[in-house]
């Protein structure tokens, strides 16, 4: 039932955007610009704009001197090409948390929705840390791949408990 509500749920995405260009297949993001990768690949994974509104994106883009604790200010030129590139290929609404546009990607109801099989535990294990070290677990995440194929969920061994 889960993958037919997908697809559907894709469908609808796709007819009511009218923007498909980025949409590879199912969970893998194939949008690129270079200014994006390199410095919002900086610190962390460049996390594809599919995964969040426009609005989100709106919001940190104008922010990013106070980026969760972090300064990732850029020049107003580069900040308005990246700008323009997350909100083109920005995910559709349902991507929102709460109504209110969130910044964090992880704190999303779809989300929560994907992961809601992981365990707590899996979460904060050596290897993953955090939820937005997405590659952890998602080890083509860096091609924008988060198909279930290229899923390897890091377990901690029992000797290291
Ligand atoms: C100077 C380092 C730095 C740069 C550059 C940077 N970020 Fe971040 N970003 C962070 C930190 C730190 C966090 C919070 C990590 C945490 O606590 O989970 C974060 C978190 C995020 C999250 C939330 C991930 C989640 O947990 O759901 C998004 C989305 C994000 N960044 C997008 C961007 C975008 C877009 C750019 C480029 C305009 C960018 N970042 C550039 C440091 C950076
Ligand atoms: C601790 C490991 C882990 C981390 C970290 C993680 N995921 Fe996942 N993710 C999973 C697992 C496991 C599934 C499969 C859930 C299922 O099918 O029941 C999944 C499923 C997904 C799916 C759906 C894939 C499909 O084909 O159904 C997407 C999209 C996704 N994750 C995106 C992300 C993003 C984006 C991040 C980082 C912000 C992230 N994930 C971080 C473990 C992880």
């Amino acid at each position: 039932m889960r993958i037919s509500f997908q697809a559907i749920s894709f469908a609808l995405v796709f007819l009511v955007s009218g923007m498909p260009s980025a949409y590879a297949g199912e969970h893998v993001y194939s949008a690129n610009n270079a200014k994006w990768k390199t410095e919002c690949g900086a610190c962390h994974l460049a996390y594809p704009p599919q995964l969040l509104p426009a609005a989100s994106w709106r919001v940190m883009m104008t922010q990013l001197d106070k980026h969760f604790g972090a300064d990732a200010s850029l020049d107003a030129k580069t900040a308005a090409e990246i700008g323009a590139f997350l909100e083109a290929n920005a995910g559709h609404n349902k991507r929102e948390a709460t109504g209110k546009p969130s910044q964090r990607i992880t704190e999303t109801r779809w989300f929560k929705q994907e992961h809601d099989e992981v365990p707590a535990r899996e979460w904060s294990s050596k290897a993953v840390k955090q939820p937005g070290n997405c590659a952890a677990c998602h080890t083509q995440a860096e091609r924008g791949d988060f198909s279930e194929r290229s899923l390897r969920v890091p377990r901690e061994k029992e000797s290291m408990r």
